[in-house]
C-alpha cells in the first residue's frame, strides 16, 4: 500500500473511532516511539534506512488511534525540517532517544527475518505498543505467524487502529499485562501459539518498565512456551540511574523504569537457561538502552 494510500485509510476512520474511544491509559511511550519514528523518517537518509513503509505505518497508526495530539496537522508538522531539527537536538542529551529508536527498529527487523531464515514459524512482540514489525511482516511471510502483546489499555487502542487499517490473517493481537500473568497462559488461551515451534520473540522498550523479577519470570515462561533454537531480541537499559532528567519525566508519565542491566550481567539479568548471542551497539557508543539477542538451548546459535 503506498503511503498516500494508507494515510487516507486513517483519515477515513479516524473520526470513527475518535467518537467511540473510552479514556483509558494508552501508553504514552508507545505512542511517542511511534511519533518518532515519523520524525525520523523525514530526516535526510532515514526514510531509505529504516524498515520499508515504517514511518508512513507509525503514522497511519497514530492517526487512526485518535490519541491527542496525533492529528494529521499534528503529524505533518512533526516532519517539518525544525521539527526533525528539535528532535536531533534532543538527542544530545539523551542519547539514543531519537536515532537510536530507528537503529533499535532496524535491529529488531533484522533479528526477526534473520531467525524466520533459520526457521523460526512465530513471531511473538511484546509490549508491541504502536509498533508496525507485525503489520509490515505478516503480509510478506504467509506461513509464519505473528502475534503481539501488550497492556490491556494500550493493546485496546491499537487493536481498534489495526482493524482500522486491515489486520493481516496471519496476526493475532493479545492483551495482558505481563507483569501480573503469566506469558505461558495467556498464549495456551489464546489457540494460536504452538509451544514446541521454534519461535523469536522481541521485547523492545519493555523490560526495563518489569522490575528484575519480573524479567526473570517472562523470561522463564518465554522458555517453557517455545521450541528449541528460540530467540529473543531485546533492548534493556545499561543504568537505571544515569539519565535523571529522562528518569523524571517518565516517572511522571506514569511509567517509571523498573529495572536495568550492563551487558556482562545481561545472562544473570535474564535468569537461567539464556545465553547471550549478539550484543549491540558495539562498546564505545553508550547510548541509553543496549540491544542484544539471547538464545536457550543448543540450536538457539546464530547462523
Ligand atoms: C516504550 S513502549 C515500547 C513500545 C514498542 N515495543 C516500541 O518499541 O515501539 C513500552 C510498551 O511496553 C508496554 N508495557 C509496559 N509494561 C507492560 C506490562 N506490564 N505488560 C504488558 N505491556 C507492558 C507498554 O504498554 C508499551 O506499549
Amino acid at each position: 500500500m503506498s503511503r498516500a494510500a494508507i494515510v487516507a485509510k486513517a483519515r477515513d476512520t479516524q473520526t470513527l473511532y475518535a467518537e467511540s474511544m473510552k479514556p483509558g491509559r494508552v501508553s504514552r511511550t508507545a505512542l511517542n516511539v511511534a511519533a518518532s519514528m515519523v520524525t525520523l523518517g523525514a530526516k535526510p537518509g532515514w526514510r531509505e534506512r529504516l524498515p520499508a513503509g515504517l514511518p508512513e505505518l507509525s503514522e497511519a497508526l497514530l492517526l487512526a488511534s485518535g490519541a491527542f495530539p496525533f492529528s494529521e496537522r499534528a503529524l505533518r508538522l512533526s516532519q517539518r525540517p525544525w521539527a526533525v531539527r528539535l528532535a536531533s537536538l534532543g538527542e544530545r542529551f539523551q542519547p539514543g532517544a531519537f536515532e537510536g529508536l530507528g537503529r533499535r527498529k532496524i535491529f529488531m527487523d533484522e533479528q526477526v527475518q534473520a531467525a524466520i531464515a533459520a526457521g523460526a514459524s512465530q513471531v511473538l512482540v511484546l509490549g508491541a505498543g504502536f509498533d508496525t514489525l507485525c503489520l509490515r511482516l505478516a503480509p510478506e511471510y504467509p506461513d509464519v505467524s505473528f502475534l503481539e502483546v501488550d497492556h490491556p489499555d494500550t493493546a485496546r487502542a491499537k487493536q481498534r487502529a489495526v482493524n482500522q487499517l486491515g489486520c493481516p490473517d496471519n496476526m493475532v493481537m493479545l492483551s495482558a499485562n505481563l507483569a501480573r500473568r503469566r506469558l505461558s497462559k495467556v498464549l495456551t488461551e489464546c489457540g494460536a501459539w504452538e509451544t514446541e515451534a521454534m519461535s523469536v520473540f522481541v521485547a523492545e522498550g519493555l523490560l526495563y518498565y518489569l522490575p528484575p523479577e519480573a524479567v526473570r519470570q517472562l523470561f522463564s515462561e518465554i522458555r517453557s512456551s517455545t521450541g528449541t533454537g528460540s530467540r529473543v531480541a531485546f533492548s534493556h537499559l545499561f543504568d537505571l540511574f544515569r539519565y535523571r532528567l529522562a528518569r523524571a519525566a517518565l516517572y511522571l508519565e506514569g511509567e517509571p523504569w523498573l529495572s536495568a542491566s550492563e551487558p556482562e550481567e545481561l545472562e544473570s539479568y535474564l535468569g537461567p537457561g539464556w545465553e547471550i548471542l549478539t550484543t549491540a551497539p558495539e562498546r564505545g557508543r553508550r547510548e541509553l538502552e543496549g540491544l542484544a539477542v539471547a538464545g536457550s538451548g543448543p540450536a538457539a546459535t546464530m547462523v
